[in-house]
């Protein structure tokens, strides 16, 4: 039997400072620690990540959160089999940042290097939290990323589609700004959502009426804002007005990946996988109305649902260190001219994707 390795990984490519510690087989993992630190303070009052300040909060924290990872995992730099990084794609400072660190490990200590799509993090994090089995098909949607990824190996991806110009995570923040709710927009928008009425107002279905699984979101807060302005009176918003265009719009947001997820499911079944598996990661998958929106799909089709816990759905460590595990376990390993990429798309086969999101250029 294979021994287990124990891998560090480190993400930086966007506000969150990552270091973990996993452990084990590929398809049989444990997550020894996580430690995320967060930039939220360092960017708030510019209402969106600053790439300069972020570069530089990594350099000055990345070693820090990388010795308390090893300290509450109990690991020495000894007991480490490689180091693992987000090498792409991101914004370039914080994973020149990430990965200058993850050099000086791998140098300092003598430890193999293994440069990482953080792409490839989010996608293979369902092996991680269940062991999920090749092939399955990701919806990734956050802040910053928005595609269908049909996952056949641990270096083996075909995005089936993705949005065409923002994420939808970032749809959720523009609205919350545009109703003076807090940010992130994601759970102030949701909770107003609860207490709305979904049908009040309709807002668009992008993309609906075409074929394939290519999405967009700019157009409803274009919509959003219209129909707010028109509502408001006196410059102001009524209580009721607010948590029904949020409710409003959350149906917009549920039905569009409802109905694009039908559509790249269709062709993920084509291929008849034994054991059909959806997984969703990214911040967005934490929102109960479309997590239920896409629980009630797979059930009619008779796909298994499944989402990581929220730490492990948002950017961390733990999914880096994976994704290195994997690509280590098959002989994968860069030496130390591992380049940053601020883009990188995992199918390189697939046509570029118009615009990219609020952190900065995507794949
Ligand atoms: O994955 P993530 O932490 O960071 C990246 O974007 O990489 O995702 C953050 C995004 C934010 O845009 C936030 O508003 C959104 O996820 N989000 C949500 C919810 N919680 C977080 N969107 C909708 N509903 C939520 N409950
Ligand atoms: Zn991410």
């Amino acid at each position: 039997m294979a021994r287990p390795l124990t891998l560090l990984g480190l993400e930086s490519s966007c506000d969150d400072t990552g270091a973990a510690v996993v452990r084990g087989l590929p398809g049989d993992a444990q997550v020894l620690t996580s430690v995320v630190e967060g930039q939220n303070s360092l960017h708030e009052a510019f209402g969106g990540v600053v790439p300069e300040i972020a570069a530089r909060a990594h350099t000055e924290r990345m070693d820090v959160v990388v010795r308390h990872a090893l300290d509450t995992a109990g690991v020495n730099l000894s007991d480490l089999d490689g180091v693992a990084v987000t090498a792409g794609p991101g914004l370039i400072g914080g994973v020149m940042s990430g990965v200058m660190c993850a050099k000086g490990i791998a140098i300092g200590a003598g430890l193999p290097l293994i440069g990482v799509n953080h792409l490839a993090g989010h996608a293979l994090t369902p092996r991680l939290t269940d062991g999920t089995e090749f092939p399955y098909l990701m919806l990734l949607v956050s802040g910053g990323h928005c595609q269908f990824l049909l996952v056949r190996g641990p270096e083996d991806f075909s995005r089936l589609g993705g949005t065409i110009d923002d994420a939808p995570g970032e749809a959720f923040d523009k609205t919350a700004r545009l109703l003076a709710l807090p940010q992130p927009g994601g759970p102030s928008v949701e909770s107003q959502a609860t207490k709305g009425d979904a049908k009040r107002f309709r807002f668009p279905r992008p993309l609906l009426d075409r074929p394939g699984c290519d999405m967009s979101f700019s157009g409803l807060k274009t919509a959003l804002l219209r129909t707010r302005d028109e509502v408001m009176q006196d410059n102001h918003l009524k209580a009721q007005d607010r948590s029904d265009l949020c409710a409003g719009f959350q149906a917009a947001v549920v039905d569009v990946l409802v109905e694009k997820t039908r559509r790249a499911l269709a062709i993920y079944l084509q291929d008849a996988p034994a054991t059909p598996v959806l997984a969703v990661a990214g911040g967005v998958a934490a929102n109960a109305a479309i997590r239920e929106g896409l629980q009630g799909l797979c059930a009619d089709l008779g796909v298994a649902f499944t989402a990581p816990p929220l730490s492990l759905c948002t950017d961390n460590g733990a999914m880096i260190a994976y994704a290195g595990l994997e690509r280590f376990a098959r002989g994968g390993q860069d030496d130390m001219t591992l380049a940053a990429r601020p883009r990188w798309p995992l199918d390189q086969d697939a046509a570029g994707m118009l615009g990219g999101g609020k952190k900065g250029p995507k794949a």
